[in-house]
């Protein structure tokens, strides 16, 4: 996407340095992180500076690609065997993390060009296969839907177009005049904070609504179908996604909305037989009690929305059963949530 007339990837790789835009700080400031070290890029990636599923991958592969370049002929497999299992410790749940950590890895263990080479493969697939998910899911947007969206899985989430707004950045060029309901996505914020920005930046139509306005939404009509993008799709079509993707499929489900999951191949875990295996991440509890943000004159603060003293409970993300998932948009089609379409689209794309 471009920024300030500038085209930008969310991460990229520039020598040994990675670089990211610093989610953590937009919609304030538009800052590029370096991260100098493989070890840098995994504190990034563990402090959500960038995020979503698609993104998290391409900072993986490109940590995983650090490693190598920094490991010494001497004790390289060692190193490298550390660099992987660290970076797989950074955040558990989106899958693309750990395709991109093993691909790299083992790209890494023919030579230090192989490593990169691949390493930026995936960074470009990941933005290629966005283009192709906005390509598909156009074709289920009519003209001037209201379609609701949780977290972000935008451009900034999967390093260029998105998931779940591709689609709508789609339909928006094909002068199809979308308009989107933006959930806030508490505890961090990702839709308030980011998908508005972008969609403000793509001249898109949208508002923003705290999180408990969705199912009101719905039972008044106002919504025509909701994309969301996914973190890990495991054989049986059950998603895991940002909290409170499930009590948005919930309410699809009973006021008859039609209810997508967007996401890339790479997002589909095989080797999980349902939605019960999926690891999900733990997160600090003062996301929940504290809040991060500039007032008018563009002062930092950190204040506390909550009753300090008090325990949080802060999972990062829930599991959304397959049959409440109208269908899943990938980059090789639309599919149904199910083990035969999931395993066919895999193994041979849409004919
Ligand atoms: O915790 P986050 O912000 O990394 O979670 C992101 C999401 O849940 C997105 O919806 C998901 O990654 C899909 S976008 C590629």
């Amino acid at each position: 996407m471009k920024v300030n007339g500038k085209w930008y990837r969310a991460v990229w790789m520039e020598g040994n340095v990675v670089c990211m835009i610093n989610q953590n700080k937009l919609p304030f400031e538009f800052e590029v992180f370096n991260c100098k070290t493989h070890k840098e890029t995994c504190v990034a990636i563990k402090d959500m500076i960038t995020r979503g599923a698609g993104s998290i991958g391409a900072a993986a592969a490109f940590a995983m690609a650090q490693a190598t370049i920094e490991a010494t002929k001497q004790s390289a497999n060692d190193y490298l065997m550390q660099a992987k299992l660290r970076i797989e410790n950074t955040r558990p749940t989106a899958q693309n993390l750990f395709y991109a950590v093993e691909n790299v890895y083992n790209a890494a263990l023919i030579s230090v060009e192989n490593a990169l080479r691949i390493a930026q493969n995936i960074a470009d697939e990941c933005a290629n296969d966005g283009k192709k998910i906005g390509e598909y899911g156009n074709s289920l947007i009519k003209q001037n839907m209201k379609i609701l969206t949780h977290c972000n899985a935008g451009w900034l989430a999967l390093q260029d177009y998105g998931s779940a707004l591709s689609p709508i950045y789609a339909a928006k060029e094909a002068g199809k005049n979308p308009f989107v309901w933006v959930d806030e996505t508490r505890p961090r914020n990702q839709g308030a904070r980011l998908t508005a920005w972008e969609l403000y930046h793509n001249d898109i139509e949208h508002k923003i609504i705290s999180d408990n306005v969705a199912a009101f939404l719905m039972k008044n009509k106002e919504v025509d179908m909701i994309i969301t993008g996914a973190d890990r799709i495991v054989a049986n079509g059950d998603t895991a996604n940002k909290i409170g993707t499930l009590s948005r499929a919930l309410a699809a489900n009973y006021f008859g909305i039609p209810f997508y999951i967007a996401a890339p191949i790479s997002t589909f875990d095989l080797s999980l037989a349902n939605g019960n295996e999926i690891e999900i991440e733990l997160r600090d509890q003062n996301e929940v009690k504290l809040a991060k943000g500039k007032d008018a004159e563009g002062n930092w603060h950190e204040v506390y929305t909550a009753f300090p003293d008090s325990n949080a409970y802060n999972p990062a993300f829930d599991i959304t059963p397959a049959e409440l998932i109208t269908g899943i948009i990938t980059n090789k089609g639309i599919i149904k949530a199910n083990t035969l379409e999931i395993k066919t689209i895999i193994k041979n794309g849409i004919q």
